[in-house]
């Protein structure tokens, strides 16, 4: 038990996300570095062909030399065992980086100092607060010319509605950049240009007072900017408060050069101080304690064809209580089955590995024949409980999609529900049709593009696909509406799920409030919950 316990505390569950280019993959790849599981730079990203050598990964995304599915990384740093959940690296992305946010504890969030906030931060800080989770901001590449750092701090207050605690201050930037005043310690790191390849350098320290070293490191001028700076956040910024923190209320604000390797280490410090150990999941009515012996988890993600030659699905789930045998058999609650997970594996750094056991926090694959949908829970077979389902979250882009040949239609219903199982995508249907048509829903774009692929390669299915104009997604929440009275413009569909729910699609977010105003009776919901 003490064994457990100790296990458990020491775990850190984090999802890393960033609008494409900020420097996720880099900031990921220190990470490792710090935690002696790379030995080189280069080696999470890599060229395309690189990543795609240990991997085998779908040829959709060979082809595009990207990463449409996150992945899970464990490392060890300072006596901590650190889960990272990798999300997409790509403008266009799915609910599968939604999901993942489900799956950690926190959030690091890379913002590029040049550019600020951008729309896939934006949606992803969304998911983030949806769920009060606690949020760090790493602000990169202040080797480059970058924005005011006040103004950065404001725009993430103003658009996120949340306060800003800066951890350190940046010290100019781009080729004026000499380093950061780490406030704790009321000292500077100070950055130098030599220091710039991509060694564990932490900079040299100096106490702010100390004006002569001071001058000699960044020069009279910026030192006499500092102070004033200084002063002024003193004054002006929110207080530190650790329990805002650990509620997503204060976001601690990092500035530094991931590429530079500075303020990197400092950062991972700060963070794993400031963060918890996994926390506690609720399941219905009951709130399921990580400390319990007893094993349970939750999948998030299911992938498909991590292994082209034995088509195999793999289930990730992520352990919420107790510990993870893999000799010993488990109740999957939702097929009321119980059995032994097979080739439960983990991924570390960059090697997926067969694991015999693993903890609370830890994200683990097994094998899945199938029979695991996204949200289903998994545990010790003497519990009773299922965890909370994950949102569906809101599609923006829609398509009607039927199969060329109508020979065809048992392996497009097949391929269409198990994809929809696995998440992929989301299937809407217009009221009394079948599934010849389909009206298909996905976060971004790509996705239909990968069921394209899919239905083709795995299924033998062609289809055809027309785009709809529709991009907004509503759930009718109250049951009592009749849809077909619902007096709404011409572009606004009613459609149903799966379960028979009505929702409606609009082509603007004028129709949402068009459609409000003159059905006053009716409720939408953005989110749907299962
Ligand atoms: P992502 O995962 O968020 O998409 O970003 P990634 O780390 O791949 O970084 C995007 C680009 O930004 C990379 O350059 C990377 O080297 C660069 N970068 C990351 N951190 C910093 C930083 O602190 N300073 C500067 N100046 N650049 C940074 P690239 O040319 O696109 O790729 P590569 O050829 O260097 O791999």
């Amino acid at each position: 038990m003490a064994d457990l316990t100790r296990e458990i505390k020491r775990r850190r569950t984090f999802a890393i996300i960033s609008h494409p280019d900020a420097g996720k993959t880099t900031l990921t790849e220190k990470f490792l570095l710090y935690g002696g599981a790379i030995q080189s730079a280069g080696t999470v990203k890599g060229k395309a062909s690189d990543r795609h050598a240990t991997s085998d990964w779908m040829d959709l995304e060979k082809q595009r030399g990207i990463s449409i599915t996150s992945s899970v990384m464990q490392f060890e740093y300072d006596d901590y065992c650190i889960n990272i959940l990798d999300t997409p690296g790509h403008q266009d992305f799915s609910e599968d980086t939604y999901r993942t946010l489900m799956a950690a504890d926190s959030a690091v969030m890379v913002i590029d100092a040049a550019k600020g906030i951008e729309p896939q931060t934006r949606k992803l800080f969304k998911v983030c607060a949806m769920r009060d989770i606690p949020i760090f901001t790493f602000i990169n590449k202040l080797d480059r010319e970058a924005r005011d750092p006040f103004d950065l701090l404001d725009e993430l207050e103003r658009e996120f509605g949340i306060g800003t605690y800066p951890m350190n201050w940046p010290i100019g930037c781009g080729v004026n950049f000499k380093g950061v005043f780490d406030r704790e310690r009321r000292s500077i790191l100070a950055f130098d240009e030599f220091h710039s390849g991509r060694n564990r350098i932490e900079g040299i320290s100096c106490d702010i007072t100390d004006v002569e070293k001071m001058d000699s490191l960044i020069g009279e001028y910026d030192r006499r900017a500092l102070v004033d700076q200084i002063e002024l956040l003193d004054v002006a910024s929110y207080e530190f408060d650790l329990e805002k923190v650990r509620h997503g209320k204060l976001s601690p604000v990092f500035f530094g050069s991931a590429l530079n390797n500075f303020g990197v280490e400092p950062f991972l410090k700060s963070f794993l101080e400031m963060t918890t150990s996994p926390l506690p999941r609720k399941a219905g009515e009951q709130v399921i304690d990580p400390f319990d012996e007893k094993f349970s988890a939750f999948v998030f993600k299911i992938q498909a064809n991590m292994n082209k030659a034995h088509r195999d699905r793999i289930a990730f789930m992520r352990i919420c209580s107790g510990k993870f045998e893999r000799n010993k058999e488990y109740l999957h609650v939702q097929n009321n089955k119980v059995a032994k997970l097979s080739q439960p594996q983990q991924m570390m750094a960059q090697e997926r590995e067969i694991v015999d056991c693993a903890y609370a926090g830890d994200i683990i694959g097994v094998f899945d024949p199938g029979i695991f949908s996204i949200g289903d829970t998994v545990c010790d077979p003497t519990l009773k409980f299922t965890f909370e389902r994950i949102p569906t979250f809101a599609p923006e882009h829609f398509a009607i999609v039927e199969q060329k040949d109508s020979m065809k239609r048992k392996q497009f219903a097949k391929g269409m529900n198990q994809i929809a199982q696995e998440g992929a995508i989301q299937m809407f249907f217009e009221p009394n049709s079948g599934m010849e048509r389909v009206i298909v829903g996905v976060v971004g774009v790509l996705q239909f593009e990968v069921l394209e692929y899919r239905l083709k390669h795995e299924y033998g299915v062609d289809i055809i696909r027309r785009p709809m104009p529709q991009q907004y997604i509503r759930w009718i929440e109250n049951e009592k509406i009749d849809p077909t009275k619902l007096t709404l413009d011409t572009d606004t569909k009613w459609v149903q799920d799966y379960r028979g729910n009505n929702l409606l699609i609009f082509p603007r977010e004028w129709s949402i409030r068009w459609a409000l105003e003159k059905n006053k009776d009716l409720v939408l919901k953005e989110f749907h919950e299962g």
